[in-house]
């Protein structure tokens, strides 16, 4: 990883306005010292690939900066007490005088952005749609694998266990309490992304990813049965 990737994105958001660039300083210091795959780097890539889908489709580009930047401050495994009214979002968009209007569009976006299980919502919005997208090629390929490892570490999980089978069909509420492996949820989740996807850049982008996935997956299981 070269550092001029971060410097370009870094560059590339300090060039937009005074709020996009407060808003970046808030999940900086909001995100400082979590290493469950939920830094601000991820988001910071969540909101680049955003933008980039969101050109491509003619979303509203506010709506979308904000909501990719904000997606993750009231998440309900980061911060479950402000899950429900979103209120570190709606708090940063009042204090900066954002517009009523904008901070109800954002956090509609918000809220269905998250996976949970076979309960995740389809975007009614073509903005929620490019968040939700960029949020889920963030969690495939090779990030996504660096980051399914980090959570699982994270989270006291085995990294693999064969005694244990893969659920591919949770809900809601039985996707949050499961206890499997960090290979399982490639299964139960990571694998199932690429056909979620609703925009056709994003289809792109997680073809590829998807690929590499099911490479890792397979060699993976080819050094744990001892290849010789
Ligand atoms: P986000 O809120 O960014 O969409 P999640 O909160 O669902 O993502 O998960 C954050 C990261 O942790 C993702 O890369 C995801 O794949 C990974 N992760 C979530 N649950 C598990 C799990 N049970 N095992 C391994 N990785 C997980
Ligand atoms: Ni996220």
């Amino acid at each position: 990883m070269t550092a001029s990737f971060m410097e370009v994105l870094w560059s590339s958001i300090m060039e937009h306005n005074d709020l996009i660039e407060k808003a970046t300083e808030y999940i900086k210091k909001i995100f400082a010292h979590d290493y469950s795959g939920h830094d601000a780097y991820h988001t910071l890539r969540v909101y680049r690939t955003a933008v980039t889908i969101a050109e491509q489709e003619h979303a509203d580009l506010r709506i979308v900066q904000l909501a990719a930047l904000l997606h993750d401050v009231d998440d309900i495994k980061l911060s479950p007490q402000t899950n429900q009214t979103k209120e570190h979002a709606v708090q940063f968009m009042k204090s900066n005088h954002v517009d009523q209007d904008v901070i109800n569009a954002v956090i509609t976006v918000i809220d269905e952005v998250s996976f949970a299980g076979n309960e995740s919502l389809v975007p009614s919005t073509i903005e929620g749609a490019c968040v939700q997208d960029a949020d889920r090629l963030d969690a495939i390929g090779a990030i996504g694998i660096a980051r399914a490892f980090s959570y699982g570490g994270s989270h006291n999980r085995a990294m693999y266990d064969p005694a244990i089978i893969p659920n591919t069909e949770m809900d809601k509420v039985q996707y949050y309490a499961n206890v499997s492996t960090t290979v399982n949820h490639f299964y139960e989740k990571l694998l199932t992304l690429k056909d979620l996807m609703n925009t056709d850049a994003a289809k792109r982008i997680a073809c590829r990813r998807d690929r590499y996935m099911r490479e890792f997956l397979q060699e993976f299981q080819k050094e744990w049965d001892g290849e010789r």
